[in-house]
């Protein structure tokens, strides 16, 4: 059935995360930092890690099955079964699969009719994967599209850097948009900078081996992250509120329509200058940073998932959202919750 020109609403939402819990004072023990520096760098005073001791079993550690976790329980708050799934887009750094794991969570919760893929824009892809699903909706192709935002950068951070290894959590969160007669999708606004691409890599290393004489091919791996802290501090501020005002403009909106303000989930300081960027107060800023770290796809849907359960945001608000990070990418989007 078609539906050109339908609308796009958020009918359900869900996350999971990690299940080993890692504060501050545990990670002073694998480098030298303490929780003063990074409670008052970053915000974050905790992060939940996926444990993977004694796990020989990829299914209990896996990308797929926390963001199977996660789609699960947006699929419920939808009210609708995993086989009315039309499209699966996974955002993600850190497949179990670099072939993607899309698929594997379609096969985890049965979305039999469902076609699904990979999406890679790092602490962007949600929003990029969110402005993506509505274009399948809009033109009226598909109906009902899972959007999964899952991470688990803890397998791919050097746990000797104590300037990254601080700073990021695993996590998934999902959300099911579907069509809608009302657009609940005001305005958007997507950016990526290549030239400034190597602020922050999870670069591969190429490690030439020779086939015969004369012809090698690469069969290195990928290097643990590696980031220009203060270089993507300075982008986030400066840019983020600009696309933020650009997606507010296209939505016909000011910035004191804007409800609740939901960053990427980075930085408490990059949050707070943010919204002073912007004029907006503090206590509309959604934050829960401080328990999860920088989870990156997930962040965003990770945060609006308990800001939804704990009743904090209302059908009607509009909501402000901004991911940014590693291309250099970053987008906004603007939001009215509800159906
Ligand atoms: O998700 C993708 C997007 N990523 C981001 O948005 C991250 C953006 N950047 C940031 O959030 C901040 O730049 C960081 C939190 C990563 C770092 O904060 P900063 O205030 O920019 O610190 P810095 O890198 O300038 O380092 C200041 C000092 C250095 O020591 P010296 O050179 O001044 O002696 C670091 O060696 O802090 C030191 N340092 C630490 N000390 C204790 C760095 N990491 C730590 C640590 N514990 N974990």
């Amino acid at each position: 059935m078609k539906h050109i020109g339908a609308g796009i609403a958020i009918a359900g939402i869900g996350s999971a995360t990690g299940n080993l819990i890692v504060d501050n004072h545990l990670l002073s023990q694998i480098v030298e930092t303490n929780d003063e520096w990074i409670s008052t760098r970053t915000g974050i005073k905790e992060r939940r890690l996926v444990n993977s001791d004694g796990c020989a079993d990829l299914a209990v550690s896996s990308l797929a099955e926390i963001a199977a976790q996660a789609a699960q329980a947006a699929l419920a708050m939808a009210e609708i079964s995993a086989t009315d799934v039309d499209l699966i887009i996974l955002t993600t750094s850190t497949p179990d699969d670099l072939f993607g794991s899309a698929c594997q969570i379609q096969a985890l919760i049965g979305a039999k009719g469902a076609v699904a893929f990979d999406l890679t824009a790092a602490c962007s892809g949600f929003v990029f994967g969110l402005v993506t699903a509505a274009q399948f909706i809009r033109t009226g192709v598909y109906r009902n599209v899972l959007l999964i935002g899952a991470d688990i950068l803890s397998r791919w951070v050097d746990w000797s850097d104590r300037s990254t290894c601080v700073l990021f959590g695993d996590g998934a969160g999902a959300v099911v948009l579907q069509a809608n007669s009302v657009d609940r999708l005001l305005g958007f606004e997507l950016r990526s900078d290549g030239s400034q691409n190597n602020c922050l890599n999870l670069a591969y290393k190429s490690q030439p081996k020779s086939l015969v004489k004369d012809i090698a091919v690469g069969s290195g791996g990928y290097q643990s992250i590696t980031m220009n802290g203060r270089e993507v501090y300075r982008f986030a501020v400066a840019k983020v509120p600009e696309v933020i005002e650009k997606a507010l403009y296209r939505a016909n909106l000011l910035t004191e329509d804007v409800d609740w303000l939901l960053l990427h989930q980075a930085n408490q300081r990059i949050m707070d200058a943010v919204a002073q960027r912007l004029k907006l107060p503090p206590e509309k800023i959604i934050s829960n940073l401080a328990k999860y770290g920088n989870t990156s796809a997930a962040s965003i849907p990770l945060a609006l998932d308990e800001a939804v359960r704990a009743g904090k945001i209302q059908s009607g608000d509009i909501i402000a959202t901004s991911g940014f990070g590693a291309g250099l990418t970053w987008g906004a989007a603007i939001l009215r919750w509800g159906k």
